[in-house]
């Protein structure tokens, strides 16, 4: 989480709101960390180049002491246990709709099937069902509630009166 100190918003953006975290279970806050600070990852590189960094960190970033998860493009997802894991998530308060266990493997798909396209774009072969595949799906989400908020008429008129629309 990136904390409200003017060194971290100004490398890594907004600092982070609870509210973007109160439908995780467990909820991934660390207490020590040795890379930079994924929470706005989101969107700031091409799926191409997560695949590049995770099978091979210092292709991407030269001299980097990060180790490489190469297995990630080998092992498959097990997507027969999706909808135990919605169930789950739905006893515990996150507002998926009823029924929707038995269509997230569908939307699973259709999401990795965007991923593997954009991949085949930069010349990667991968299949959709891959764990590096979910593990990009979740980097290039990572963050996006802020930015992706839709206008609100009040939010609107707070930007046009220049004011920050973060709140504190
Ligand atoms: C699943 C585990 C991991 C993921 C998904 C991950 C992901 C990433 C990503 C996306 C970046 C780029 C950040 C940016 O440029 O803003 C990064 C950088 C970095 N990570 Fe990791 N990382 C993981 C594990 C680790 C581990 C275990 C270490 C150290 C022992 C580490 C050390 C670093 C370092 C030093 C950097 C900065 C240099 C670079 O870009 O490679 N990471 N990591």
């Amino acid at each position: 989480m990136i904390r409200p100190f003017r060194d971290e918003v100004a490398r890594y953006g907004e600092y982070s709101k609870a509210g973007e975290f109160v439908y995780d279970h467990p909820f991934q806050w660390g207490s020590k960390r040795t890379g930079p600070d994924l929470a706005r990852i989101g969107g700031k590189y091409p799926d191409s180049w997560h695949y590049n960094h995770m099978m091979d960190p210092q292709s991407m970033s030269p001299g980097s002491i990060m180790p490489s998860y190469a297995w990630l493009l080998e092992n498959s997802i097990d997507t027969a246990s999706t909808p135990a894991k919605i169930r789950a998530m739905q006893t515990l308060g996150v507002p998926y709709p009823a029924g929707y266990a038995d269509l997230a493997n569908k939307d699973l798909m259709a999401q990795a099937d965007v991923i593997r396209a954009s991949l085949k774009g930069d010349k990667i072969r991968s299949a959709a069902n891959k764990e590096i595949i979910a593990v990009i799906a979740y980097l290039q989400r990572m963050g996006r509630d802020i930015k992706a908020a839709p206008k609100t008429e009040e939010t609107a008129a707070k930007d046009k009166a220049g004011q920050s629309v973060m709140g504190n």
